[in-house]
């Protein structure tokens, strides 16, 4: 760790956040102890280090004690991190000199009632980083040359919205429609919500916009077959109808706007038996093109293949405003029809509201049904519709005789979309959707630099909302294009051939085709194609591979820093356990951050470790983590399905399987190990996984490894 000509000089600073941290932990003793850190030459503490003054602070004190690794313990990185860095460059040090320490969210937050642990735990998550921080490397990040000009996959709404942005600042846009015509979905719709206008009208002021414009070159009845390259010179195979015709582009950045379907409700309700029982989307066709016969009573019947317990569990959003429009349009035109709308629950967000009210106003009548006894359709002789419905508040069937049935049913993703995924490496969430590298921080953007997703192929959306989105994609796909270069991310993976024993799980493991063979077998990183996961070196039986910033060395430095300098015994009676908690740097960590500015709280026995992808925990790691007396080990990362690297939770998940199977060997519980998944919308999970895993191992006792070396 230490060179002959550095020494390590390790600057701590912690921050108070105002009453956030400062009112819970113990500020000034945390920063006493700090001091006491091997290498540490300096700790200080500010009201808000994220401030001018506690941002100068850092500054000040990285040129007074000449410190060359600076360690923050505040809030979480994933808002701060960038700041601090910045901080340290602009006083010369290297930012991947840099760690952070999240004691707010991870600790003040969420042991509210137990400073004496909170104040404990922030000193165990500062000796970790201290320890990890000893083996930092600088790193120099790759400049990578830009091409001005961009691939927009959809001509749908949001395709010609973002591409017509971007051709207005000047770039040249390749807009790709896999269909013969513009327009995508807004083609079917009738009228938009909130401002009834034609959806006619919007569409076909777009298309003229877009092919009067020069820097657009449009590519009808086109697919994108293949992609290969990185952020700045994407290399595009475009296939036209003809299997055969194929055409090759360059483009800095993508944009994919594939759109989405509605969900069709085969075999539900009496769809596709009775051509009385139609979909909201077929619904508008009929009022466009001024096909529906006058109805007398309307039935519609919301959440139809939505919102269910397995399958599509997601909400699609929009459908109840799409019912409320639908509903108030044939009010308007035929005052005399009864219209009945069979909900489970009413989202009518934002502005859309009013409708309700208006709808309310308006004689439309609606009827709650629970989702375990949903409404029945049955086909009569005469060709019209009998609704039963269990009204939930009544408490009873209600039985109802209709004309027309419409049946409101989810967006979900098509056939199209789901086949571009792998093409481009980009995942899709576990609603089938385009995933995004995080919801608040990075919204429009996936994590493969330079690719960025609007409109319903993110997710149900209406057509002001996906305007608004193909605003921000093309504003984000703008930045690089227009900066003209930027600076790649230096976690990559490395790889050292003289340990190689060239047995290829690396190659294997990248699904990014970052590694590759050599001609004699070695692997070679392929730098633009990396992603910065760490599977590979997880899945490298010889530690040849590893993750820049997430070595090997550093990670087993914070663990054994966790462990080593405590006294695990204690002449108390009551069993305290450590629990080492990998966290990965998206969902999981996002979870636990969300469980912190939710203030749920869960025991202080847990240690949050942060990872990229929950891929990257080593069997290293965990050995490690047991061997010095870790009573618990849990791996958490992105629900199966979400991993922003697309399949790393379900390699980490093999992986835990398999130490699982050896732990025996070693005398360890086999239940000391957990695996679990949180969204970063789940807080209250993650704070319960944790909660139930420090019971559990209450349950079990120390580890027999600590007992045996006399930690009890
Ligand atoms: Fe979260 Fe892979 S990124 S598990």
């Amino acid at each position: 760790m230490e060179t002959e000509e550095e020494k390590l000089r390790i600057g701590v600073f912690v921050c108070h956040c105002g009453f956030n941290i400062g009112g819970v932990i113990d500020v000034p003793a945390v920063v006493e102890y700090a001091k006491t850190l091997s290498n540490v030459v300096c700790a200080e503490e500010n009201l808000y280090m994220c401030s001018s003054a506690g941002l100068s602070l850092i500054k000040e004190c990285i040129k007074q004690y000449d410190l060359n690794r600076v360690v923050v313990a505040s809030c979480t990185p994933a808002t701060h991190e960038p700041l601090f860095r910045n901080a340290c460059e602009e006083a010369g040090v290297n930012k991947y000199l840099f760690e952070m320490v999240n004691i707010r969210e991870h600790s003040s937050w969420v042991h509210m009632h137990h400073p004496k642990e909170a104040t404990e735990k922030a000193k165990d998550l500062i000796r970790m980083a201290v320890a990890k921080a000893s083996y930092l490397k600088p790193q120099i990040e790759p400049e990578l040359e830009i091409e001005p000009s961009a691939l927009v996959i959809g001509g749908g709404i949001a395709g010609m919205t973002a591409a017509m942005s971007l051709a207005r600042q000047g770039f040249t846009v390749h807009l790709v429609e896999k269909e013969a015509e513009l327009g995508g979905m807004l083609r079917r719709l009738h009228k938009l919500q909130p401002t009834e206008r034609d959806a006619s009208e919007v569409l076909r002021e777009a298309i003229i916009a877009v092919k009067a414009n020069t820097n657009i070159n449009l590519h009808m009845s086109t697919l994108v077959k293949e992609m290969e390259g990185f952020i700045g010179n994407f290399g595009i195979k475009l296939q036209k109808k003809n299997p055969n015709e194929l055409e090759q582009i360059n483009v800095g950045t993508i944009i994919v706007a594939t759109g989405a379907e509605a969900f069709k409700p085969v075999g539900m309700y009496g769809y596709d038996e009775n051509e009385n029982v139609v979909t909201q989307l077929e619904l508008e066709q009929l009022l466009k093109n001024g096909e529906l016969k006058e109805p007398k009573k309307v039935v519609m019947i919301q959440c139809v293949g939505a919102r269910e317990k397995t399958g599509r569990t997601y909400c699609s959003r929009i459908c109840c405003m799409v019912a409320l429009n639908n509903a108030l349009l044939l009010k308007k035109l035929y005052p005399d029809v009864e219209v009945n709308i069979l909900f489970r629950d009413l989202q009518t967000y934002g502005e859309y509201e009013d409708f309700y009210r208006e709808a309310r106003a308006n004689f439309i009548n609606f009827i709650r049904y629970d989702q375990d006894k949903p409404p029945k359709v049955v086909s009569k002789r005469d060709g019209k519709l009998a609704v039963t419905v269990y009204d939930v508040y009544l408490g009873a069937d209600v039985e109802m005789e209709s004309d027309l049935v419409v049946l409101s049913t989810p967006l979900v993703q098509h056939e199209d979309g789901r086949k571009l995924s792998p093409v481009l490496k980009v995942p899709l969430g576990s609603d089938g959707f385009f995933f995004e590298a995080h919801p608040k921080l990075r919204p429009v953007d996936f994590t493969s630099e330079g690719i960025y997703v609007c409109g319903t192929a993110h997710g149900p959306k209406d057509v002001t909302e996906s305007i608004a989105q193909a605003y921000a994609a093309a504003s984000r796909a703008g930045i690089p294009m227009a900066l003209g270069k930027i600076k790649a991310g230096a976690v990559k993976a490395t790889v050292d051939k003289d340990i190689c024993v060239n047995c290829d799980a690396c190659v294997v493991s990248c699904i990014f085709n970052a590694v590759e063979a050599e001609s004699f077998g070695l692997p070679n990183i392929v730098e633009a194609n990396c992603k910065g996961c760490g599977v590979c070196a997880a899945e490298c039986p010889m530690g040849a591979m590893q993750l820049i910033h997430f070595t090997d060395q550093q990670i087993v430095a914070a663990i054994e820093a966790l462990f080593k300098p405590k006294k695990l015994a204690s002449s108390s009676k009551t069993f305290e356990p450590i629990i080492l908690c990998f966290a990965c740097q998206w969902c999981s960590y996002g979870a636990a951050d969300l469980a912190g500015v939710s203030r749920i709280q869960y025991p202080p026995n847990v240690r949050i470790l942060r990872v990229p992808c929950s891929g990257r925990v080593d069997v290293l790691h965990v050995l490690k983590a047991f061997q010095n007396s870790a009573d618990g080990v849990i791996i958490t990362g992105c629900h199966i399905g979400d991993c922003h690297y697309i399949d790393g939770n379900v390699k980490a998940k093999d992986r835990v399987d398999a130490i699982k199977k050896s732990l025996g060997a070693l005398n360890i519980d086999p239940k000391r190990l957990e695996i679990g998944f949180a969204s970063s919308s789940e807080g209250q999970k993650f704070a319960k996984m944790m909660t139930d895993f420090v019971e559990k191992i209450r349950r079990l006792g120390p580890n027999p490894l600590r007992v045996k070396r006399g930690g009890d």
